[in-house]
């Protein structure tokens, strides 16, 4: 069978991962790379033994050899290459959100819809083995019905300040907080019909980003059990982990903790800092991209080799957006607001 072709359309820290992914399946072809900024193309496309590279998105959706295109742009920027894409005939990956606007996951879902292509949003935390164990002991009914999440999903300060360049044009709620909905959503079974949410912005504003610090939001979902989700981005750049990731759940009969960022499963003390390796997100194994984050890229490659539907849906995508708005619009108002 010939290779298919697949393109990613923003190739920074996170499209580099869809690069390496699709670079090391035998069945796919990593046709055409692309950025605005045309040396990060250049090096990611020599890095990676892709046909070409272009600094022009309409390049990759026009090409007749591309299948399929990953959307690996800032939060605020899918809605056109996704659109542009879906009516190309390509199938999207989009990253998380899918958009920052209903209007604009609206528009993405539909021309997939109308274009019949597969649609699939990154939320990744679907393939991360403890939150697997929680899904499967839910599941198979050892915890009961679920009562009371709580979720933290938290960066060190270097994320909004060094790693992206536009952390003030987004906010964590976008960034980090759409990974919780999702879990939560995913988790449960349910959908969150009610948001209560504060935030403050003090240290990102020092530091001249117009960016919330923090959320703290209160979630009820539609079969009776609450959530408390924290997304910080100004926690200690000293913190060993560039993430801080904890998921609890107290359930009718049963309890369960997960604890992927902190698990001390290797930690590493030089003169200069403390940390603690990934092991479970993208570690390499002999040069082999592996880890739940690189699943899930392998999951949208099988869905378009094997005519499959995603496990994650642009409708997800969506009511992940809706509960992030509504969450932004609780906290600016000081008000619960019911999600739609
Ligand atoms: N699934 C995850 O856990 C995860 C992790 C990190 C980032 N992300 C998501 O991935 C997306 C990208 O994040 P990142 O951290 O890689 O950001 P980044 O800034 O490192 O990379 C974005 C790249 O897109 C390029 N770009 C912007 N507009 C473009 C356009 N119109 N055409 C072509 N290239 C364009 C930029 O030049 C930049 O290189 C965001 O939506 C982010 O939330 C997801």
């Amino acid at each position: 069978m010939a290779a298919v072709g697949f393109g990613v359309v923003g190739v920074g820290t996170w499209g580099e991962r869809h690069a390496a992914t699709y670079a090391y399946r035998p069945e796919v072809e990593l046709t055409l790379v692309c950025d605005l900024n045309e040396q990060r193309a250049r090096e990611i496309a020599v890095q990676y033994g892709a046909q070409g590279w272009t600094t022009d998105y309409r390049e990759v959706v026009e090409r007749e050899d591309i299948q399929a295109v990953s959307v690996v742009t800032p939060d605020f920027a899918h809605r056109e290459i996704a659109v542009a894409a879906a009516q190309a005939g390509k199938h999207v990956l989009c990253e998380k959100p899918l958009a920052t606007t209903l209007e604009d996951c609206e528009a993405i879902i539909e021309a997939a819809r109308q274009a019949g292509v597969k649609l699939m949003v990154d939320f990744h935390n679907r393939f991360n083995p403890p939150f697997l164990k929680m899904k499967r002991a839910l599941e198979e009914g050892e915890l009961g019905e679920p009562l009371m999440f709580y979720v933290r999903l938290n960066d060190t300060i270097f994320v909004p300040t060094q790693m992206l360049s536009w952390g003030g044009q987004s906010t964590v709620g976008w960034f980090l907080g759409s990974h919780a909905f999702d879990l939560i959503r995913w988790l449960s079974g349910a959908e969150v019909r009610r948001v209560y949410a504060v935030s403050r912005s003090v240290v990102l504003k020092q530091r001249g980003l117009d960016t919330p610090d923090f959320f703290q939001t209160t979630l009820e979902l539609t079969n009776g059990a609450t959530a408390q989700v924290e997304n910080c981005w100004v926690v200690a750049e000293t913190a060993p982990v560039v993430f801080d990731f904890k998921c609890e759940l107290v359930a009718t009969k049963g309890t369960m903790y997960a604890d992927p960022s902190h698990h001390r499963m290797v930690q590493k003390y030089t003169p200069e800092e403390a940390t603690y390796p990934d092991v479970i997100v993208f570690p390499e194994v002999y040069g082999k991209p592996t880890g739940f984050a690189i699943e899930s890229i392998n999951h949208f490659v099988d869905c378009v080799l094997h005519d499959r539907e995603p496990l994650i849906t642009g409708e997800d995508g969506l009511q992940a957006t809706k509960i992030v708005l509504a969450m932004e619009e609780s906290a600016r108002t000081g008000q619960p607001v019911e999600v739609g």
